[in-house]
């Protein structure tokens, strides 16, 4: 998967994509990820990419021309392009998936008050990572690359451990233990240790269920509504 990032602040990438998982994955080329600066796309020596709002207003607004020239250089046939904006559909694990089978996505930034409406105009999806506003889509789009490359195919040591994991099945992960069997005073449940793997799996189903009811209501009623009642 082809990752093209554009932003106003390229350096704040490199933490998170020199790091663990996401390093190993590309050193593995199962992702190529690739941070832009926009200002790469503008024709002043100022290299101006924001303006004042027509109309009048506070702060500045990101103007079109950079955002679109960048796409027409960066965007492949097969580009899925990502507007990152707390106006766009919430993200979660189904999206991530979804997102994880692309062969190339362009993820653009805003910053600032706000961008120029057009540029809506070349985004296939918006995308908010919740219901608060950041100074900018970068941490948004960190969100997102760690999301979604940790689902590639081979990215995760073991392809199993992503099937139990939190919201897989739309359910919250059942709790996990290690050792020691006690510690100050709390045990590990005995169902664990009897080696009995079917009642371990069953175990592990109510208990996923219950967390879910406990913390997580309204993920149950999204499977009900989304006809996935168990
Ligand atoms: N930019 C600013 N806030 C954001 C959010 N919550 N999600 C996506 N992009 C954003």
């Amino acid at each position: 998967m082809n990752i093209d990032v554009l932003t106003l602040f390229p350096e704040m990438f490199p933490g998170i994509l020199n790091e663990s998982i996401l390093k190993r994955a590309q050193e593995n080329k199962k992702a190529k990820v690739s941070i832009h600066d926009m200002r790469n796309w503008t024709h002043d020596a100022r290299k101006t990419v924001d303006d004042k709002p027509f109309g009048g207003g506070p702060g500045m607004v990101i103007k079109p021309e950079p955002v679109f020239e960048a796409c027409d250089d960066l965007c492949k046939k097969n580009s899925y392009v990502i507007l990152l904006t707390p106006q766009g559909e919430k993200f979660n694990q189904a999206m991530a998936k979804e997102l994880s089978s692309k062969k190339r996505i362009l993820m653009i930034c805003g910053h600032y008050e706000g961008f120029d409406e057009r540029i809506r105009k070349i985004a296939d999806k918006e995308i908010s990572i919740g219901d608060y506003v950041l100074t900018g889509g970068e941490i948004p789009a960190m969100v997102l690359i760690d999301a979604v490359i940790r689902l590639i195919p081979g990215v995760l040591g073991e392809e199993s451990s992503l099937d139990d994991e939190s919201f897989n099945d739309g359910l919250l992960e059942y709790p996990q233990y290690t050792r020691p069997r006690v510690f100050r005073d709390m045990e590990v449940p005995p169902v664990l240790l009897s080696g009995d793997h079917k009642k371990v799996a069953k175990w592990r189903s109510e208990q996923a269920l219950k967390r879910t009811q406990e913390k997580r209501k309204d993920l149950l009623k999204e499977e009900i509504n989304n006809g996935k009642e168990k």
